[in-house]
């Protein structure tokens, strides 16, 4: 509503000045059609009346004395001493029955026939002139309809552009002043253009400098701060000083930090297409996501989750544990290496880089199948532009538009955007040519080239989805199974009862989907790494009409934030325990483990939730059973902890572990 009387109003406004701007040009040829000519107007604002002083000037000087024979040559008329353009204008233009003079502003002209012009001589023309001049503000000369309308249609569209204005001025007052109404306060913005943003960036950049704790630390007894607090700190403060659900302004948006049970039970209960991803993510991660199901809303995002979906049955990622085996591989041969070359027989080894590989190798193969390297090369480039654009450390805090700066950086994103998009687009061509008739759904590249047969945007689908996959799925999966490690070097008990596990499902078989199911120790660490480490510190969503959400009205265009991590080491929820490592608390399922189910959502809430779970699950436990199976782990002394944001959640500084390369048969008799 808003925005349309803003863009009416700006529509009106224009419309009238350049009525206002054209009128002299009408109205001279509105003359000019009846005969009547005159002089230029030498300025546009003034008009004649630059020319007009400086004739009136000059006539001054040049008057002459008093030695006249006024009997013979009797007198002229005064008015071409007094007003000499007019007599200069009348020789020029005159015709035989009007003359038109020119007065101030160059909307003011007088017409007057011979006959009248003649009576008024007797009168001082200026008289008459200015006479004219200042009635012509005031009576309806024959212009005048155009002249009222132009005046009312000015006055309307400057009204509706003052009325638009402040009503975008007033709107964060009036929605701070609706939301307090139903008990939701906030921290004032400190500025009116940008919000709560600096004070957000200032504490960030404050936190980022105090920390880093070390290793050493006994994890077991202190356990684990919410990370959130060393990462967004203003919304811990904000959320001691307001509540569980507070206001706060990002820029000129309102944006709802919800950190009350009820309320996100409400945001995951709502399955309307009027609530989506927040579009600044869409438009600031365009060369990453594209409008592919990760970041799409409304029916787009509903017909392409609904293509997608079935890719990520746990009847497909059966056939995946195979590839997961693979890939595993290399990792397994490089620790046994580094392993077998240290002194004492443990190694150091920072792990992170490897398992990122690991989980890139399931990724591509799981998407591409026999194109598997050509798919690497692909994701290769993707990651160098993921790596180009988490330069900057969040969207929120950068202004959309500078990214279509033609920069150094900006031009290296696009050269990126287009290579990717040829090479998947050239290999898809090649699939189809190959095989016109037959489905190629063995891999997920082949999957949603058949999907896209028929769809609108087809090349589009299939470029965006094969590189949301690739984000959603690849460093998310690394992540959860980097900080799972972490926790098990950290918990020596729960790595004996884990590995314990581990050894007596796979005594004398390879990993495959029904031995990684039957791992439920390994389930249950799993899930509390993710309670206590979620790769993704928020569900974020935007309203995109009024929404009704339980007892909470949140007007159009309202953020909301939903902050896991929080969610997931509060005490209220989770109990006394809620900062340490405890595995056990899932023993029973998710719902036993805590007072609001709602509140564990690694995967996110509700209609949106994460397609892939059930393959980051199964990949993250075969992983860490092949681990398990043939190293024991430590923490290095030389471990920080410091979780940090890069898009997800990972240890700033990586995770260095003590490998040990385990005597199989004196660990098997111990874990029994
Ligand atoms: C431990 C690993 C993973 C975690 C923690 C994770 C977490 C998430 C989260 C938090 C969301 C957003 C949900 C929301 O907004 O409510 C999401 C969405 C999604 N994830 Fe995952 N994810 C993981 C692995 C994967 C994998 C392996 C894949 C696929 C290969 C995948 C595919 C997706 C897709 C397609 C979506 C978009 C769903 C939609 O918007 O409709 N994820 N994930």
């Amino acid at each position: 509503m808003l925005t349309a009387s803003c863009a009416l109003a700006a529509v009106l406004l224009i419309a009238a000045i350049s009525a206002w701007l054209q009128r002299p040009r009408r109205v001279a040829e509105a003359f000019r059609r009846q005969g009547i000519d005159g002089p230029p107007p030498s300025s546009f604002l003034s008009g004649n009346l630059s020319e007009m002083q400086a004739r009136a000037a000059a006539a001054a000087v040049a008057e002459t004395g008093g030695d006249r024979d006024f009997e013979n040559e009797g007198f002229d008329d005064y008015g071409k001493t007094i007003f000499p353009y007019f007599d200069k204008w009348r020789k020029a233009y005159a015709r035989p029955d009007t003359e038109r003079t020119h007065h101030t502003h160059s909307k003011n002209f007088l017409l007057l026939p011979r006959e009248r012009i003649e009576r008024d001589r007797e009168r001082s023309r200026m008289v008459v002139s200015m006479a004219y001049v200042t009635s012509s503000l005031f009576f309806p000369f024959p212009s005048a309809p155009a002249t009222t309308l132009l005046l009312m249609g000015s006055v309307a569209a400057f009204l509706m552009l003052v009325g638009a204005i402040s009503a975008w001025l007033q709107r964060p007052r009036r929605v701070a002043e609706a939301f307090r109404r139903q008990g939701v306060d906030g921290p004032p913005p400190s500025s009116f253009l940008s919000g709560n943003l600096h004070e957000m960036q200032a504490r960030a950049a404050a936190a980022a400098v105090a920390e880093t704790t070390t290793g050493g630390r006994d994890f077991e007894n202190e356990g684990f701060d919410d990370y959130c607090k060393r990462i967004f700190p203003y919304f811990d403060k904000w959320r001691k000083a307001y509540g569980e659900t507070y206001l706060y302004w990002l820029r000129r948006r309102p944006a709802l930090y919800v950190s009350d049970p009820e309320l996100i039970r409400e945001i995951g209960r709502c399955v309307s297409l009027d609530m989506g991803k927040p579009m600044y993510l869409q438009k600031g991660q365009e060369p990453l996501f594209g409008r592919g199901v990760l970041k799409a809303n409304g029916a787009d995002w509903h017909r392409q989750r609904k293509l997608i979906a079935p890719e990520f049955y746990m009847a497909k990622v059966k056939g995946m544990v195979d590839l997961m085996v693979d890939a595993a591989l290399p990792l397994l041969r490089s620790w046994e290496d580094m392993v077998a070359g240290a002194p004492g027989g443990v190694a150091e080894i920072g792990v992170d880089d490897d398992i990122r590989s690991f989980s890139f190798d399931v990724i591509s193969r799981a998407c591409f199948g026999g194109d598997y390297s050509r798919g690497r090369e692909i994701f290769l480039r993707l990651r160098a532009l993921s790596g180009l654009m988490s330069e900057t450390s969040s969207v929120i805090f950068t202004i959309p538009s500078l990214r279509h700066l033609p920069t150094e950086k900006n031009r290296r994103i696009w050269r990126l955007t287009h290579e990717i998009r040829s090479l998947i687009l050239q290999l898809a061509a090649e699939r189809r040519k190959a095989s016109a008739a037959a489905s190629h759904a063995d891999d997920f590249l082949g999957s949603i080239i058949d999907s896209s047969r028929g769809q609108p945007r087809a090349d589009d689908f299939v470029v965006d989805n094969c590189k949301n996959i690739f984000f959603a799925g690849h460093e998310t999966s690394a992540v959860t199974a980097t900080w799972c490690l972490m926790l098990l070097a950290a918990h020596p008990e729960w790595q004996r009862r884990a590995r314990a596990e581990v050894l007596d499902v796979l005594v004398g078989v390879a990993p495959d989907f029904d031995a990684v199911a039957r791992m439920r120790t390994l389930h249950a660490v799993v899930l509390e790494t993710l309670r206590l480490f979620p790769p993704s510190s928020f569900v974020v969503r935007e309203t995109f009409r009024d929404m009704q959400l339980g007892r909470l009205t949140a007007p159009r265009g309202t953020y909301l934030f939903v902050p896991v991590s929080t969610m997931h080491h509060d005490a209220a929820v989770w109990g006394p325990t809620a900062r340490r490592f405890d595995p056990d608390r899932f023993r029973d399922g998710v719902a036993a483990a805590c007072k609001h189910p709602q509140a564990f959502m690694p995967f996110g809430l509700g209609a949106r939730t994460c397609l892939g779970q059930n393959l980051a699950l199964v990949e993250v436990k075969a992983l860490v059973a092949l681990v398990l199976k043939r190293f024991s782990l430590a923490l290095s002394p030389e471990y920080r902890h410091a979780p940090a944001f890069r898009f997800i959640i990972e240890p700033e500084f990586g995770l260095r572990l003590l490998v040990r390369r385990l005597d199989l048969d004196h660990d098997h008799q111990q874990g029994h």
